[in-house]
């Protein structure tokens, strides 16, 4: 071959690269009406965030674009889990949690980590750790993440999930192993390794005055106390049409007495698959509401989990549900985004 055909050749394989990789990124966003929601946020004093995944973020360009347009703060879905941090003791996969946070920062927009000890999404090797060697490693995994991240995520949900729907503390590996003390050694990991990150825990199923929540305020009350470094507490809200409790705002308020921030950090709003138009109204009243109270709380970030039906977790793990977001499938507004607009306007 003449090194004329072998250059024609090159340039060939390279548009079908660029022409592949440009179908696969698919088509820019249809402009969504109105201000974003950042913007709205911002006037306001509250970040607004979503979860993302890292893989649509990479591969589907609207998705992308609308993430760096509308949200002002990012939680990683998956990416920072442990068992995708740390798949095997010792060595750490950091690529798909960068990826995020280098979109994050092209995007100016603050990172929720997410999340560092959790009874879920470990990965097995801990199940064969003695009750000490768990400790050094959950202290070693805590100081490895936050401490890579320090600078580049303003927020972390150090623990998540510690409390059951009873009242008791959730029954796990590490409440098991290391007794309930495993909650303030790792808030002290973590305010070590980065000094300046906001450390929450964070819950779900605590939005009402009741069992779980009390439990959650002693429990932040006694790390207080004790001066444990944990600055806030976030409320996950997954939704449905029965609604955000009535009393959401009074609990929320009780934990920012203690002088504590406090955010929604998981919101979406899960509906009966196929969702009908009476619905998606019904949604929108809830999303409405989720805003109302953030606000009136004096919530720091409201974060949906999810933004559009197309990825969202709902129906991937609850048969018969979904719909649970503000944007349908194919990336289009749905009455709850009006709603959350006009709810961030004060309307
Ligand atoms: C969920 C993710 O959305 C799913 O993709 C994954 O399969 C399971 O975890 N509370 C949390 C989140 O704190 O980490 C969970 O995320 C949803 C409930």
């Amino acid at each position: 071959m003449t090194p004329r055909k072998v250059a024609i050749g090159a340039m060939f394989v390279l548009v079908v690269i660029v022409a592949a990789t440009l179908a696969r990124q698919g088509r820019d966003a249809k402009p969504l009406p109105g201000h974003s929601l950042r913007y709205l946020g911002e006037r306001r004093g509250v970040l607004i965030g979503t979860a993302v995944r890292g893989d649509v973020l990479r591969g589907n360009r609207a998705y992308r674009q609308l993430v760096a347009e509308q949200f002002s703060t990012l939680t990683p879905e998956n990416e920072m889990k442990w068992e995708t941090t740390e798949p095997t003791r010792g060595s750490f996969n950091f690529g798909p949690g960068d990826e995020i946070v280098d979109a994050a920062r092209g995007a100016n927009q603050d990172v929720r980590g997410h999340t560092l000890v959790w009874y879920s999404q470990y990965p097995a090797w801990l199940n064969d750790l003695s009750a000490k060697e768990l400790a050094a490693a959950t202290r070693e995994h805590i100081q490895r993440l936050v401490g890579r991240y320090a600078g580049r995520v303003g927020v972390w949900d150090v623990v998540n999930e510690a409390i059951a729907d009873g009242g008791n503390l959730r029954p796990s590996i590490f409440l098991r192993r290391l007794g309930a003390g495993y909650i303030a050694s790792a808030f002290v990991a973590a305010r070590e390794a980065d000094p300046h990150a906001k450390l929450y825990i964070n819950e779900i199923g605590a939005e009402s005055i009741g069992p779980k929540s009390n439990q959650l305020l002693e429990l932040v009350r006694s790390l207080r106390v004790a001066g444990v470094p944990i600055d806030g507490v976030g409320f996950q809200v997954h939704s449905n049409l029965r609604g955000v409790p009535d009393d959401f705002v009074a609990n929320a308020r009780r934990f920012k007495a203690l002088g504590l921030d406090v955010a929604i950090t998981e919101a979406d709003v899960g509906l009966k698959l196929p969702a009908d138009e009476a619905a998606l109204r019904e949604q929108a009243a809830v999303y409405r509401t989720i805003v109302r109270d953030c606000l009136a709380m004096g919530c720091k970030s409201l974060t949906f989990w999810g933004f559009t039906d197309g990825r969202s977790w709902i129906p991937e793990t609850q048969a018969g549900m979904g719909a649970a977001t503000l944007l349908d499938e194919a990336l289009r507004p749905k009455p709850a985004f009006l709603a959350v607009q006009q709810a961030l306007a004060g309307r």
